[in-house]
């Protein structure tokens, strides 16, 4: 038999992954001032050992500002790059590649961490912690959250500089890939999303216009970025409400990020605002894949398709399909950090101990 694509390698760039299993970017809330803990030593390390074609960080904040919580790791100053760079080269001593996932919070900045809850700062929190929340227009993301202030011509030019200073210390830590964070309600879901954006300048109303600040930190970024290297990208495909940002939106803007120089474009889905959480699609394995092959099919993009994939069998048949080129694994990496190896196994290939880390094989 043919062997496995999930274990075929994929060249991106300059860069060549070693299988196609990513490793789904998980904020862990245990940063201290933007920097990376021994904890995230241990928590991304034990990925590399496990054999994924690359690790993604969690979320990683551009500026105070853009933190979903006080304690997620952070490049918006040179002191977080020396923790990041130890976590990068321990991955990079295992034969691993890793890459920094971008994000900015927006009008969804400030909360405590899920297992304390998760809800929203009040004002008092965000004062006391010298937070704002932002975003295109005066439009809360639900219930319990503060009214974001809306982003002037001048704040958007900051926000993309916060996203260019980011990537150069990304490059200096050493990192191989870099991914924008678009998705789940942060900033620059809430500026391509209707129901969060109700500007009326030139960067809201027609979608051409909702999608201006995104594609400008997109190519931003690339600038900064080396050429030799991969740019992802996370989206939501669907806010998965009516009259929302809807799947043709996301085929349109798949193609003008490539356009922009993003080489693999993420599909998940959801997460504009506590309205919307409740009615987006029933979640069941591989609940969004089919978001990624309509988007692989129609806009001609590399994807990544997440969500709910469990065993290498299954991840198989997703790459076989025709819906992604990379699947990004979350929960089931957390049971199980060996996922790759387990995966490689349940798929008939021999033990390849000598791609075992050293101590190990
Ligand atoms: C997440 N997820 C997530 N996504 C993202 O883009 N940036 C992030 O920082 C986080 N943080 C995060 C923390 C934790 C603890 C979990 C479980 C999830 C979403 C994650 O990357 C993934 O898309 C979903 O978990 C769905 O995939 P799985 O878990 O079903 O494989």
């Amino acid at each position: 038999p043919d062997r496995p694509l999930l274990f075929s390698p994929l060249r991106l760039r300059d860069l060549v992954l070693p299988n196609r299993v990513v490793i789904s970017p998980m904020c862990q809330h245990a940063a201290e001032d933007g920097r990376a803990t021994d904890w995230h030593l241990v928590h991304l390390g034990k990925f590399a050992l496990g054999g994924a074609g690359l690790i993604l960080t969690e979320g990683t904040a551009v500026s105070p500002h853009g933190r979903i919580g006080l304690k997620d790791l952070g490049l918006w100053s040179d002191a977080q790059v020396a923790p990041l760079a130890r976590v990068v080269d321990f991955v990079h001593g295992q034969g691993g590649l890793i890459g920094v996932q971008l994000a900015h919070a927006g009008r969804k900045a400030g909360s405590h961490a899920l297992w304390e809850g998760g809800h929203a700062f009040s004002q008092a929190e965000l004062d006391a912690h010298g937070m704002r929340r932002l975003g295109p227009s005066p439009v809360a993301a639900g219930p319990g959250w503060t009214v974001p202030d809306a982003l002037d011509e001048a704040g958007i030019a900051a926000v993309i500089e916060d996203f260019a200073a980011a990537t150069r210390r990304a490059v200096a830590a050493g990192f191989d890939v870099v991914e924008l964070h678009f998705g789940h309600g942060y900033l620059a879901t809430s500026f391509l999303s209707p129901l969060a954006n109700r500007r009326r300048d030139a960067f809201g109303g027609p979608r051409e216009n909702r999608m201006r600040l995104p594609l400008a930190i997109a190519a931003r970024v690339r600038a900064e970025w080396p050429a030799a290297r991969p740019l992802f990208c996370r989206i939501s495909a669907v806010d998965g409400a009516a009259d929302s940002w809807d799947l043709d939106d996301s085929v349109a803007l798949a193609r003008a990020l490539t356009s922009a120089g993003v080489d693999v474009v993420d599909v998940s889905s959801g997460g504009l605002s506590e309205e919307t959480r409740r009615i987006t699609v029933p979640r069941g394995l591989g609940f969004q894949v089919g978001y990624a092959g309509r988007i692989r099919q129609e806009a001609g993009v590399v994807t990544q398709a997440v969500g709910m994939i469990v065993d290498g069998p299954q991840a198989e048949d997703i790459l076989r399909s025709g819906a992604a080129d990379l699947v990004a694994v979350g929960r089931a990496a957390l049971a199980d950090p060996y996922w790759p190896r387990r995966a490689a196994e349940d798929l008939g290939l021999p033990p390849n101990y000598a791609g075992w880390p050293v101590r190990h094989g």
